[in-house]
């Protein structure tokens, strides 16, 4: 079978006709592979920061593969979708993947848009969808931790609402944490992470996570990741020029703030659904919003205002926001009510076991570990609910959480030629 490889702008050459199409100023590559006469067509389109791929097989007597990879192509998203493959999948084959020193990715699925109810993102939130396919991986692999069996998501636990399961998680290194696992919801309008917001600067702060988390430096983990052909092609797509480490920050933060939690049911009631929510949620939302005052803190429609205060937990040693700013020691940055009957238990030191506890815990005026009024948030007030209040209330916070969506706590399929560890 005749065979040729071709190297230059968007054009690949082969026996038949095939030819490789790129936008933008890219390097093509194009590989044509048939006999006889086929035709073939190659689009390249660019993912987010450029790279792009495209295959087309030929039609008529042969077969031809054209591939054409891009570099440097400014434009988002897929602005020129390939046309459907012809013929039997249209899969690159093999050798075509070969050819190129690695596996040929299928498209990253597109960069998931905020669900109902949420405001406009920060204009600086700019994911791509290679980096939010590669951090997913990152996420869920255990073979970046320094133990081989931590993952992010063995604390930030997908079945939870991405936050932990128990107050104090174990990290690689076998020590206890401080604090209880946030959840990484709706981080994407977060300015500061962290409970006490210490991370102002997102990769600075993942990679000192990192390193308190997983046991290792995320370069160390990620050497070992790069041994793998699958992994490589990943971080090819979604480097977009910059090194290993700052892809895999970028990608993390691509993957943990593009996890949304709107489209509960209150939103859809608020989108004029009338019958999404129970009738007495109504009365729960003028309820946070009025005399319980919670929406002083847990403001919407993200339900957290992502400032630092005093509720009163104070037996758990930890000067909390105190850290960045002195005065505040004690102040944890609110939670979002969103979502969080879909996870416990609930609070930074884990000490409320259930929804109804932590609710409980704040119409108590934040008493119950002892705290002396004084320290405790102005607007925290002892509040004084009728039981069917109470029940609106709860209702109402429970309508905030989306039922959920089937396969989305999945782990992914983890790249499989990722070498062994060397002791
Ligand atoms: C052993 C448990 C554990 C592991 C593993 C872990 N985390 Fe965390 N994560 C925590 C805890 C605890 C906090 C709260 C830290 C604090 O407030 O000091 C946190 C906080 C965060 C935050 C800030 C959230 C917010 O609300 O401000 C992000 C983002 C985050 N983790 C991402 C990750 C990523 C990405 C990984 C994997 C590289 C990871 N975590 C691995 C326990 C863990
Ligand atoms: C003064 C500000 C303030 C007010 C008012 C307030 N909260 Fe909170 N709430 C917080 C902060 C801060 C936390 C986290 C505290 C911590 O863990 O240290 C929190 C935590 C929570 C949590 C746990 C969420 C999680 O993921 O851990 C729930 C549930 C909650 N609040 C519900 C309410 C309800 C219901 C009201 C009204 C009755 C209310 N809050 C009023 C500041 C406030």
């Amino acid at each position: 079978m005749p065979r040729r490889f071709g190297d230059g702008f968007g054009h690949g050459h082969g026996h038949g006709h095939g030819f490789g199409h790129g936008h933008g100023f890219g390097h093509g590559f194009g590989f044509g592979r048939g006999f006889g006469h086929g035709h073939g067509f190659g689009h390249g389109h660019g993912f987010g920061h450029g790279r792009g791929f495209g295959f087309g097989r030929g039609v008529g007597h042969g077969l031809v593969v054209a591939l054409a990879l891009l570099g440097g192509c400014k434009k988002g998203g897929a602005t020129d979708p390939a046309p459907p493959p012809v013929g039997d999948g249209g899969a690159p084959t093999a050798d075509a993947a070969r050819a190129l020193g690695g596996p040929i990715l299928p498209p990253a699925a597109p960069v998931p848009p905020p669900p109902l109810g949420l405001p406009p993102l920060p204009t600086d939130h700019a994911p791509t969808a290679a980096e939010v396919e590669l951090g997913q991986l990152l996420f869920f692999d255990p073979r970046l931790a320094a133990d081989g069996t931590t993952a992010c998501a063995s604390c930030h636990d997908p079945h939870n609402g991405l936050s932990g399961d128990e107050p104090r998680s174990q990290t690689a290194a076998g020590k206890p944490n401080l604090r209880r696992t946030p959840a990484l919801v709706n981080l994407a309008w977060h300015r500061e992470l962290g409970w006490d917001g210490r991370g102002a600067e997102r990769a600075t702060f993942l990679d000192s996570h990192a390193v308190g988390q997983l046991g290792q430096p995320l370069d160390v983990g990620l050497g070992r990741l790069l041994g793998s052909p699958t992994y490589r092609a990943h971080f090819d797509r979604a480097a977009s020029g910059r090194d290993r480490l700052a892809t895999a920050t970028a990608a993390l933060w691509a993957f943990a703030s593009t996890r949304y939690s709107g489209a509960a049911p209150w939103d859809r009631y608020e989108a004029g659904d009338r019958a999404a929510v129970p009738a007495e949620a109504v009365l729960g939302y003028q309820l946070v919003n009025g005399k319980a005052q919670c929406a002083t803190c847990h403001a919407p429609p993200l339900y957290t205002d992502l400032a630092f205060h005093r509720i009163g937990l104070i037996t758990s040693p930890d000067e909390g926001r105190g850290l960045v700013e002195p005065t505040q020691a004690g102040a944890f940055k609110t939670p979002t009510l969103r979502g969080a009957a879909g996870r416990r238990p609930l609070f930074h030191d884990g000490s409320a076991a259930t929804l109804d506890e932590a609710v409980a815990w704040h119409l108590a005026g934040g008493r119950g570990q002892g705290a002396d009024p004084s320290v405790v948030d102005p607007t925290l007030a002892v509040v004084t609910l009728a039981p069917d209040e109470q029940a609106a209330l709860l209702a109402f916070v429970r309508a905030l959480t989306p039922a959920p969506a089937a396969g989305a706590a999945a782990t992914p399929a983890l790249p499989d030629d990722v070498p062994e560890a060397t002791p």
